[in-house]
């Protein structure tokens, strides 16, 4: 109750009605890009100097939560030793960050894309820009942290990059949102789970804790945007919209991990492979992870008809 009265609270309230008035003028749009600057100004991160990245790894640490590693609890997991275990999340972890250095370089290019018919001096475009350079430190921070793993560069291949590829061209903006959300939803509810997890290596911890904190607000403006992408584009964009998520998603599922990992700690690719893709708890954990995201999705439309085949096939949705 005292806090509620202290001159800091009276300062924080009439701040919050300043902004209230000067806001009440403004568009939706903009309402919400000038929170998330505000939000940005107050809380942003530069990885290079804020992570401690000389500090020797730490024996006996995990690089990923124990449950969220592909092969937990499978028939193979349980011959697995514990140092084998830890070795996997090792090669997981940095497959995860390769996966999210990817899709952050083709949001920008998405967002490059999205603002260049705008006014650039709108709070709307003002916030892509902020965020394309959100992108480019977590970029750098994931490079960094690969080399610090010392495992291979593990990267989308093949047709995987060549759809990224196509992605990034042709994409309508409701489905550039669409693809942003889901790369960044998934990745962000298992972060969420890392950075509080005493259990795991203290730099992964750091890494991923600047990650949700920034991509939080990634996340309000994307979803923010599709809703109102979703009411206003023509029908064949939603159609379209509702096609191109499905595919997607089976795309970027198949690619958070890279089936490479599992010969680098000495199992058989092949078996691997089949027990993570036939594992209930992987298939469990994955739909865990995208919940809060088809349930949006489901919400504003995009997750609909036929489209909804290739959700399920993706292990996105039960
Ligand atoms: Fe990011
Ligand atoms: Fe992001």
């Amino acid at each position: 109750m005292r806090a509620l009265e202290s001159p800091d609270a009276d300062r924080a309230v009439a701040a919050a009605t300043a902004m209230r008035d000067a806001l009440g003028e403004l568009t939706d749009r903009e309402q919400v890009a000038e929170r998330l600057l505000a939000a940005s100004d107050r809380h942003s991160f530069d990885p290079d100097t804020d992570l401690d990245w000389d500090a020797p790894l730490e024996e006996g640490k995990w690089f990923l939560p124990e449950r969220l590693v592909s092969l937990y609890d499978t028939p193979l997991w349980e011959r697995m030793s514990e140092q084998q275990r830890i070795e996997l999340s090792r090669h997981e972890a940095a497959s995860l960050a390769g996966a999210g250095i990817w899709f952050e370089i083709i949001l920008m290019q998405l967002l490059t894309r999205h603002i260049y018919d705008l006014d650039p001096t709108s709070r709307h475009v003002r916030y892509a820009l902020t965020e394309m350079a959100d992108e480019c430190r977590h970029s750098k921070m994931f490079a960094r942290l690969i080399q610090k793993l010392g495992t291979p560069v593990y990267r989308p291949t093949g047709l995987t990059h060549f759809l990224g590829r196509v992605l990034k061209t042709v994409a309508t903006t409701p489905g550039a949102f669409t693809a942003t959300l889901l790369v960044e939803e998934i990745l962000d509810q298992m972060q969420r789970q890392t950075f509080p997890d005493e259990t795991i290596q203290p730099l992964v911890r750091g890494v991923t804790r600047i990650h949700v904190v920034e991509e939080s607000r990634h996340v309000r403006y994307a979803r923010e945007e599709l809703r109102r992408q979703m009411t206003d584009c023509p029908a064949w964009e939603r159609h379209w919209t509702r096609l191109s998520s499905g595919e997607a998603a089976v795309v970027i599922a198949r690619s958070l991990i890279s089936p490479r990992v599992y010969a680098e700690v000495g199992l058989n690719p092949k078996v691997a492979l089949e027990q993570a893709r036939s594992s209930e708890h992987r298939r469990a954990t994955l739909q865990w992870s995208a919940q809060r995201l088809t349930t949006f999705l489901d919400e504003i439309g995009v997750l609909a008809g036929p489209a909804t085949r290739a959700w399920r096939r993706s292990g996105l949705l039960a």
